[in-house]
């Protein structure tokens, strides 16, 4: 009996393993085709195509407003990087930043600053904070060319103790609403005893339900919350189930 579970559990690890292999492989492939014509500017100098437009941005955290006579600033972020800071953790990777600039009431800018591991070599050291990029966009979402992203860095640049970011108070000072915490902090507690929050658990299947939440480029297939937390759970109580027999 003992023997046939084993059998069986290696079975069913061995195809796990070959889905997530092969969804590895079609990701790649599907990588090199959108970002295949972008390549040549990534190996120019030029690291201005790597940060999009931050779709859904508006969704993340209102963290802060900022205004100067007629211009208001509304600066947004996500959870995620609003609790890190919160607890004195980095910033994480993929981290996006957006101010939006209003100017007398109508939206005219968008900047954009982004974190990703490795970004900071795609540029030449004088145009280096850390692993942040930036982008100004047009009120239309459209990049605006015209404007010196070398700008931003240098300015940025003096808030390099604070990760490069200016309002990293106002992250701190900012409450995060009790509901979304708890519903938060309920994906984080450990499943029988056991922390699960460094396991990743990747989905096999590359059409599934919740792919939006990969829209804004964090399409490494990770899955998060109660759907982790579930597949864990069937993990572990096979497990238990094989102890017992
Ligand atoms: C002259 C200095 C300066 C320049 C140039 C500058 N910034 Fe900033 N930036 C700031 C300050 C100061 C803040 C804090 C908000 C405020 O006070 O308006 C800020 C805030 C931001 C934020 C919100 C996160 C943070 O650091 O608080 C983003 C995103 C941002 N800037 C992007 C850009 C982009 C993109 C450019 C270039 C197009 C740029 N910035 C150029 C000074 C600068």
């Amino acid at each position: 009996m003992k023997q046939r579970l084993l059998v069986f559990l290696t079975i069913v690890i061995a195809l796990t393993l070959t889905a997530c292999n092969s969804n590895n492989d079609m990701k790649r492939i599907s990588q090199q085709k959108t970002s295949g014509d972008t390549s040549k500017q990534e190996q120019s100098e030029s690291s201005r195509e790597l940060v999009n437009f931050p779709e859904n941005y508006d969704k993340g955290v209102n963290y802060t407003t900022v205004n100067r006579g007629d211009v208001r600033e509304e600066l947004y972020t996500s959870r995620e990087a609003i609790e890190a800071v919160q607890k004195r953790k980095p910033i994480p990777d993929g981290t996006v930043i957006t101010l939006e600039i209003y100017k007398d009431e109508e939206l005219s800018e968008i900047f954009v600053m982004e974190k990703r591991n490795g970004w900071g070599d795609q540029n030449p050291p004088e145009m280096q904070n850390g692993d942040w990029l930036y982008q100004e966009f047009n009120g239309d979402k459209s990049v605006d060319y015209e404007e010196d992203i070398g700008r931003c860095f240098s300015c940025h640049a003096n808030q390099e103790r604070d990760d490069f970011v200016n309002t990293l108070d106002e992250m701190k000072d900012y409450e995060l609403n009790e509901s979304a915490k708890s519903k938060e902090s309920s994906t984080k507690s450990p499943i029988a005893g056991i922390p699960i929050d460094h396991w990743n658990v990747k989905a096999a299947d590359s059409n599934r339900a919740g792919s939006q939440d990969f829209v804004h480029g964090k399409g490494d297939g990770l899955l998060e919350g109660e759907k982790k937390a579930g597949i864990i759970q069937k993990v572990l109580l096979m497990v238990h189930f094989k102890q017992e027999t």
